[in-house]
């Protein structure tokens, strides 16, 4: 039986990325699965996808910064389906490349808008409504970047390592009532921001996957399917946990 029969899975950051493999293995896993983002065109295009395998989906245009579009993505997904059972709080920034110096007031705020605050409005939502359920499980966005800074990352190193204590600190709140909570920490994964951020870079995409101690960038499908398998029953006695999907990058 595929893993998620029955089951309503909710992906923020679902446009693109990990976050559209996420949502197409979710639909593919049997959920019904609310799409998140602020791209509107590209969110329908992963519904579009969805559908023409077969699945069931719904794009809610959601501003994860905003309190009250969180609110109404969580409220519309149980509306629609009738319960929450998975979600990934995925959506995110690579924030300004400065350093602690440099950074400004508006590039900090955003960026811990976007990649920590967002993560706790999520939580504060989709917590209850996995309760009103019997439970549920919840995997937030990190980065290894979290345990490895690259330089000029100061903003997203600290907002990725937030990520972390905020998803042990839930986990361990809700342990005891069937809620899971886990952390993914991606290493370089080809997606749109990675494409994005290493335009300035003066080696190939291949050059500096070799870099790397498994000689290669990661594929989005390879952090869905930890995502994956983080919320299913598979990992019914994992909470709390930081999880690295990074090639072997965790080993330097
Ligand atoms: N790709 C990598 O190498 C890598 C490595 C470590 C961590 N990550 C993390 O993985 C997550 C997904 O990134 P990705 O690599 O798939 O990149 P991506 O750019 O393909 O996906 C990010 C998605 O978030 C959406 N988004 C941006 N701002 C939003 C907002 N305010 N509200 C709702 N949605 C918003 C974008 O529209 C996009 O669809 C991010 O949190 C990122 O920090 C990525």
């Amino acid at each position: 039986m595929p893993l998620f029969e029955g089951k309503v899975a909710l992906v923020t950051g679902g446009a693109t990325g990990i976050g559209r493999e996420t949502a197409l293995r979710y639909a593919a896993q049997g959920a019904r699965v609310t799409v998140a983002d602020i791209n509107e065109d590209e969110g329908r295009n992963t519904i579009g996808m969805i559908e023409a395998a077969g699945g069931e989906a719904i794009f809610i245009r959601t501003d994860v910064t905003s309190p009250a579009d969180v609110e109404a993505m969580v409220a519309r997904t149980v509306e629609r389906f009738g319960r929450l059972d998975a979600a990934f709080n995925n959506a995110g920034t690579p924030g300004g490349f400065t350093n602690v110096v440099d950074c400004t007031m508006a590039e900090w705020e955003r960026t811990v808008a976007l990649n920590l605050t967002s993560v706790w409005l999520c939580m504060k939502h989709e917590i209850p409504a996995m309760l009103a359920s019997g439970g549920g499980a919840i995997v937030n966005t990190a980065s290894e970047a979290a345990n490895h800074p690259a330089p000029h990352m100061a903003t997203y190193v600290a907002t990725k390592s937030g990520v972390v204590g905020l998803t042990r600190s839930a986990a361990l709140d809700f342990a005891g009532q069937n809620v899971r909570v886990n952390a993914l920490l991606p290493g370089p994964t080809v997606t749109p921001m990675l494409l994005r951020g290493t335009q300035g870079l003066d080696r190939s995409l291949e050059a500096f996957g070799a870099g790397l101690p498994m000689g290669r960038v990661g594929q989005p499908r390879e952090q869905a399917d930890v995502v994956i398998f983080l919320t299913s029953e598979m990992s019914s006695f994992v909470t709390g946990m930081a999880v690295s999907v990074d090639g072997g990058l965790n080993l330097r």
